[in-house]
């Protein structure tokens, strides 16, 4: 079997960064060279200063200041990189199209296909090339064809090695993976080529946890398993929806229905909607390619999990609206959180955007605070939805250094990202500087609503009856 020596990996950002990380320090007789094409990035990761880095996942800094330029090496050459490793992880970026066919549907794949022409045209020994960013089913069928149009009689083999991850817990996930999975050819080069990789997890995964299948079930396996998490996520906000107009109480139907074995208590918690680099990009991959094989049926009804969660994002906005007495053209708003899930910088798909989108359309003054992500990130979420100028944005969106400040003259404070932080905050203090009534719309349920509600506080919280 290959002995794996050098590994190089393209693409430094939440799935590059962390995972390379983790198999540098298992791995000390690997070396590990971690390359983007954006310098800032390469700059942060090499900072003095572990504040900087570009990815903030609990665990993480500690890792990185174990290995960093031991065996794990962050720099700009891509080339070099490719030259030097056996195996080549491609780790970029593979966002929802916003062009041409398949727009705001299909993955668009051109910085997967930029790296592989780049590998193809740059090496001079065999690789095996490995997809880890999250890929439409048959990218690898892809990655292969155009690595097979060099003519220097070099020898590719494409692997799938899906990254279940998951934000905020990355480290630990990486650590403890409930599986590996890796996908390969059915030749006896895809075979060798699948051992070597393994070999690579097997440093500190049980054999028995790493799963081999050819491509296609590789590939499919990930979007089926973010669709099904997804899925949990519209179907107990559903509920949630009819937990508010009746007497039912959203936690206790989850926690009922979660004692099931059959079910489990994963993924019930109802919530302003699901967001995340991962969840509705992929659902809509799977989506696209049900169509395109003509399984309309198939399509609508991993759809309707999209649908689900949009309408729960609105649904959260406008109860805001009717609360605050059908206005709130000139109100303070204050949303605490803007990444998509605590203990992560990323707002990737956060449903913070839509609900600032949703209330500055409604005229309301809004502020943000969230602990880690950064204003620059904010505004460009919004610039992205392209409702309005980025002038306009920049105006309309009002950026907070501190709870407390934020919440000063506020007519509403709204929870978006179940940070623990927002449940020891002195919310006496905070309802005293609010305009009165003082709202709080809690969207994650982490709260204390009955003391909030003695204290003053007119309290909605997802999922329970709208007092
Ligand atoms: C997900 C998958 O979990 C991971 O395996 C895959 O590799 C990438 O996509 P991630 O997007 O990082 O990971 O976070 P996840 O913990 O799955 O949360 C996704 C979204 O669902 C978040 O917005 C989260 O707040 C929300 N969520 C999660 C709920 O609203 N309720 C829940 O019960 C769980
Ligand atoms: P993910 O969550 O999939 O890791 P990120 O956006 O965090 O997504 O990271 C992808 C990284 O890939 C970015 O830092 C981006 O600059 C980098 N990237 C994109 N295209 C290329 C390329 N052709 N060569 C090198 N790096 C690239």
């Amino acid at each position: 079997m290959q002995k794996i020596k050098t590994i190089s990996c393209i693409g430094a950002g939440y799935v590059g960064g962390p995972t390379m990380a983790v198999i540098a320090l298992k791995n000390p007789h690997i070396r590990v060279n971690v390359v983007d094409i954006d310098p800032e990035k390469i700059r942060q990761w090499n900072s003095e200063n572990l504040e900087e880095l570009p990815v903030y996942e609990p665990g993480l800094s500690e890792i990185i200041s174990e290995v960093r330029n031991k065996n794990l090496f962050f720099f700009g050459d891509i080339n070099r990189a490719i030259e030097e490793a056996e195996m080549i992880f491609i780790s970029v970026n593979t966002p929802t199209k916003t062009y041409g066919v398949g727009k705001g549907m299909a993955a668009d794949l051109k910085y997967v296909e930029l790296c592989a022409r780049q590998i193809a045209d740059v090496a001079t020994s065999d690789k095996i090339v490995v997809e880890k960013s999250t890929l439409p089913v048959r990218t690898a069928s892809s990655i292969k064809r155009i690595l097979k149009e060099q003519n220097r009689g070099l020898k590719f083999s494409v692997l799938s090695n899906p990254e279940f991850l998951a934000e905020g817990t990355a480290i630990k996930d990486l650590l403890h993976a409930d599986r590996v999975l890796i996908g390969g050819e059915q030749s006896e080069s895809g075979n060798m080529a699948i051992e070597a990789l393994a070999d690579i997890y097997a440093s500190w995964i049980p054999r028995e946890r790493i799963l081999t299948t050819n491509i296609w079930s590789s590939e499919l396996s990930k979007l089926t398993a973010n669709a099904f998490l997804a899925q949990r996520i519209s179907s107990i906000n559903a509920i949630s929806a009819l937990c508010e107009v009746t007497e039912a109480d959203v936690d206790e139907v989850a926690k009922a229905v979660g004692m099931d074995s059959r079910i489990g208590p994963k993924f019930l918690k109802a919530s302003v909607g699901f967001g995340g680099s991962c969840f509705q990009k992929d659902i809509l991959n799977l989506v696209y390619l049900c169509r395109h094989f003509g399984l309309s049926e198939a399509a609508d009804y991993w759809e309707q999990v999209i649908i689900m969660n949009d309408y729960q994002k609105t649904r959260f906005a406008m109860n805001m609206v009717k609360s605050m007495f059908n206005t709130v053209s000139g109100k303070k708003i204050v949303l605490f959180g803007w990444a998509f899930k605590k203990d992560t910088n990323d707002s990737r798909e956060s449903a913070a955007i839509y609900i600032a989108d949703k209330l500055i359309e409604e005229q309301a003054v809004v502020h943000v605070y969230d602990p880690k992500v950064k204003y620059e990130r904010m505004l460009q979420d919004l610039i992205d939805l392209q409702t309005r100028t980025e002038t306009e944005n920049k105006n309309l969106l009002n950026f907070e250094e501190d709870p407390y400040e934020a919440a000063k003259d506020a007519h509403a404070v709204a929870i978006i990202t179940e940070w623990d932080e927002f449940e020891t905050y002195d919310w006496q203090r905070i309802y005293k500087s609010m305009k009165k009534p003082a709202f709080v719309f809690d969207g994650r349920n982490i709260l204390d609503y009955e003391a909030l509600r003695e204290i003053g506080f007119e309290v909605s919280v997802i999922g329970k009856r709208r007092a």
